[in-house]
């Protein structure tokens, strides 16, 4: 990996391994990143400080500013994060995932088809995307595998769906060098506060209603997100092209006691009386569509390139606390009424 191209990495996921890799290797690290409400520079402001990375704010569907990064910097590996990722925003505007996820993604697999045109030895092209891609599935059917037929249900994950068959296409027709990654969901530091783990630390922290959706035992898989950063790592060195690849935590857990276990953290972080923020959950109104289990089995990677979750979600919800809390001005400057109002008009309490 000798020069990087990271798209999204001023994001929550594209910033921390935009870091990751920049404490681990020498590789030259090129950030593109177009800095819409969920990218902020101050998430990766320290490398950009110390010269360490070079950021440009950019599209990924600008053709030409694609191709020129390439040229420029004699991009030889690339990670591909940037996207539009929350999918309730999907459900009220699906039109910016559309662009984004999918001409996004076609714009930069043709500016690497054509910079590699050449020669790909030594080329890597990695498009991050979700278990989402496959829906729901129940207890009986067990985890998702690379074998899982797609079935996407929201206008986000119809979206992501897109651009894998696209970077899968860019590998079979043109040879393209792509390894494409279906992950579950990630929590961790920097993510934006419109997701449910850091959504629920900083209502509780300040003693907001927390909104559950429905009757909260959906099941997602957690992974903390050095994870999924050290298992892209071990893919960009030990995984095959024209391969897809499954992470996911080991963590299935219901939506309801993810919440309960934030609340019980900030309650002893706090020093409140036990209950104090469970109080303050609130049941509303149900996503449309919501998918009711993701579960990833992460047997592949972990035969391939020998990695595995090694975080534990309860170890970990203390710390993430303590660190969003530290972070209040980092939140704060996210945290605008706007934002507040958009939930507002979404979702009604029941
Ligand atoms: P995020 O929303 O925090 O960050 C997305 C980044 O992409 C932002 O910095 C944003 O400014 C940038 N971006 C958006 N549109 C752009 C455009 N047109 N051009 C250039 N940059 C643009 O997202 P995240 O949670 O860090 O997710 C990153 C990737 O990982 C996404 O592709 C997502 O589908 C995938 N993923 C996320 C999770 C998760 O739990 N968060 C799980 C699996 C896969
Ligand atoms: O599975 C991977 C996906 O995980 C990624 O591809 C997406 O980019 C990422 O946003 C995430 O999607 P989810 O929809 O699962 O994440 P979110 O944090 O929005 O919601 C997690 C669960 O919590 C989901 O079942 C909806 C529920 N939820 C969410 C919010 C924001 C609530 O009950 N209340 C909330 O306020």
């Amino acid at each position: 990996m000798q020069s990087l191209l990271i798209t999204g990495g001023a994001g929550f996921i594209g910033s921390n391994f935009t870091r990751h890799v920049a404490q681990k290797t020498n590789a030259n690290i090129v950030v593109l990143d177009a800095l819409t409400y969920a990218g902020n520079l101050a998430n990766v402001e320290s490398l950009i400080r110390t010269g360490r990375i070079h950021f440009v704010r950019g599209d990924v569907c600008d053709v030409a500013l694609a191709r020129s990064l390439f040229r420029q910097h004699d991009i030889t590996t690339v990670v591909h994060f940037a996207a539009e990722s929350h999918v309730d925003r999907s459900i009220v505007g699906p039109a910016e995932f559309l662009r984004t996820n999918i001409h996004g993604t076609y714009v930069l697999l043709e500016a690497a088809r054509e910079a590699w045109s050449g020669d790909t030895s030594d080329t890597k092209f990695l498009h991050v995307s979700t278990d989402e891609v496959f829906g729901e599935i129940s207890e009986e059917c067990g985890r998702f595998s690379e074998a899982t037929a797609y079935n996407p249900s929201s206008p986000y994950s119809a979206s992501k769906a897109a651009s894998d068959h696209l970077a899968r296409a860019w590998n079979r027709t043109y040879g393209v060098p792509v390894l494409i990654t279906n992950c579950s969901n990630n929590y961790g530091p920097w993510q934006f506060p419109e997701k449910l783990i850091p959504l629920v630390i900083l209502n509780a922290l300040e003693g907001r209603d927390i909104p559950v959706y429905g009757d909260g035992l959906q099941v997602r898989d957690w992974l903390h997100v050095d994870d999924h950063c050290t298992g892209i790592m071990a893919l960009l060195e030990g995984g095959n092209p024209g391969e897809t690849y499954l992470l996911g935590g080991n963590c299935e857990r219901r939506n309801i006691d993810v919440v309960h276990a934030i609340c019980d953290a900030v309650d002893s972080f706090r020093d409140s009386p036990p209950g104090t923020s469970r109080a303050l959950v609130t049941h509303v109104r149900d996503r449309p569509g919501h998918d009711r289990r993701y579960a990833v089995d992460p047997s592949k990677i972990s035969q391939t390139v020998g990695w595995g979750p090694v975080r534990e979600l309860e170890e970990a919800i203390p710390g993430l606390v303590r660190w969003y809390d530290e972070h209040e001005a980092w939140t704060s400057a996210i945290r605008s009424g706007a934002y507040v109002e958009f939930y507002a008009r979404q979702y009604e309490s029941t």
